[in-house]
């Protein structure tokens, strides 16, 4: 018999780090089989449907036979007017939209590719820890090396920028930062922006800032632009998304706006990979960008009851959780005879609920579990209470 054809796989893909929900995931499959009742709080995909002037407008643009030919790399007008309008008018920043926006397939998109642009072999690519799982895959991808930079609670989840090894900040080419912050709920401090901007021009970095939670905000708290920070353009871009703030996972719509030679990188790169996004999609993300924005704010009111039921759930328990002002997330520190892993485990032996172990999103995640918000409220109900009743420390 002849030997089963083995592919030779590249060096990146075999240095992609493990799946780290693989065990969790083995684990739910075989209670799920046995029937029993899993709710997960693992995955931020939002519950709610997306706004139905966003779903019309996707219609009108699919019964539109423009829409049908290939789109461009660049944007439709449309949408990069919507873009710039939507930066004027939530943030007062002004964009050009010849050259200052481009269309991701999702900010998810946008962090991978970005990295081809920017970095060279050996290149270090600086990221927040724990961070968003890409920031780490993406350099890696690009034959880059991620740099992890300690996001501690006692400096509000920011990096020290100052301790940062001189030896790594020579090789350095761009940072990842992103607030409203996943998983660690924080939003961004004092004037870390205005020191990220210094920061950035001293040792010719590109800032890349993730705004996916700009919208989903709570108790008032308005998050800003990166690029509403003096000097921000010179030195970076942002990554709008749309999918969070409009229920839009599936759509995959976000842009690149900002420091116009980084967005034409990212677009002459990106003009090899693939023909853009369907233009009934950037249809529609021009409705929810420049439509009415109610529905984002009945979402944060959602968002924040939810929030606000956990916190208590998990306090009554003994878990020392914030009480995040942003994002989808509650990032609580775990019993301290516990890893995140096993506690995740315990959670979901006692009471058949899902968290996320922090370590899957870098070291400094150790010692923590993110709960996602995106469970419908008769399940989060029903597991606070399996919380409150069967969770023993
Ligand atoms: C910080 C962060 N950035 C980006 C993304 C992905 O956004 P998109 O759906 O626009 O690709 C997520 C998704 O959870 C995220 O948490």
């Amino acid at each position: 018999m002849t030997q089963a054809f083995q592919p030779r796989l590249s060096r990146r893909v075999q240095s992609l780090p493990p799946y780290l929900f693989a065990e969790i995931e083995r684990k739910v499959a075989a209670k799920r089989a046995a029937g029993v009742d899993i709710i997960s709080f693992g995955i931020g995909d939002p519950d709610t449907p997306t706004p139905a002037h966003i779903v019309e407008a996707l219609i009108a643009g699919a019964r539109d036979p423009r829409s049908h030919q290939y789109p461009t790399n660049r944007g439709t007008a449309e949408f990069r007017a919507a873009v710039a309008s939507y930066y004027d008018h939530r943030f007062g920043v002004s964009l050009d939209e010849e050259t200052e926006i481009v269309p991701l397939l999702g900010a998810k998109e946008g962090i991978a590719h970005i990295c081809f642009a920017l970095l060279n072999e050996g290149d270090v690519s600086l990221s927040g820890d724990p961070g968003y799982p890409v920031y780490t895959a993406g350099p890696l991808i690009a034959d880059g090396t991620a740099v992890h930079l300690p996001l501690r609670p006692e400096l509000g989840f920011q990096p020290d920028l100052e301790a940062i090894d001189p030896a790594v900040l020579a090789r350095a080419r761009m940072i990842f930062v992103g607030y409203p912050n996943n998983p660690t709920g924080a939003v961004v401090q004092d004037d870390f922006f205005v020191r990220l901007v210094a920061f950035a021009r001293e040792h010719d970095i590109v800032v890349v800032h993730d705004n996916a939670y700009a919208d989903i905000t709570f108790d008032g708290y308005i998050a800003p632009s990166f690029l509403e920070t003096p000097g921000a353009k010179e030195v970076g871009v942002e990554l709008l998304s749309l999918s969070k703030s409009y229920n839009m996972t599936g759509w995959r719509a976000g842009a690149v706006v900002g420091n116009p030679a980084v967005v034409d990188a990212y677009w002459r790169l990106k003009t090899n990979m693939d023909s853009g996004m369907f233009a009934a999609v950037q249809h529609a993300a021009a409705a929810a960008l420049t439509g009415p924005q109610d529905g984002v704010r009945e979402l944060c009111r959602l968002y924040a009851r939810r929030r606000d039921l956990l916190v208590g759930a998990l306090r009554h328990v003994g878990l020392e959780v914030a009480s995040p002002k942003g994002t989808i997330y509650l990032w609580a520190p775990v019993p301290a005879d516990h890893t995140s892993a096993s506690f995740a485990e315990l959670v979901l032996n006692q009471a058949d609920v899902i968290v996320s172990p922090g370590a899957a999103y870098g070291p400094s995640g150790e010692g923590y579990v993110r709960f996602s918000l995106t469970v419908p409220d008769d399940r989060l109900h029903e597991a606070v209470e399996r919380i409150a009743q069967r969770v023993k420390l």
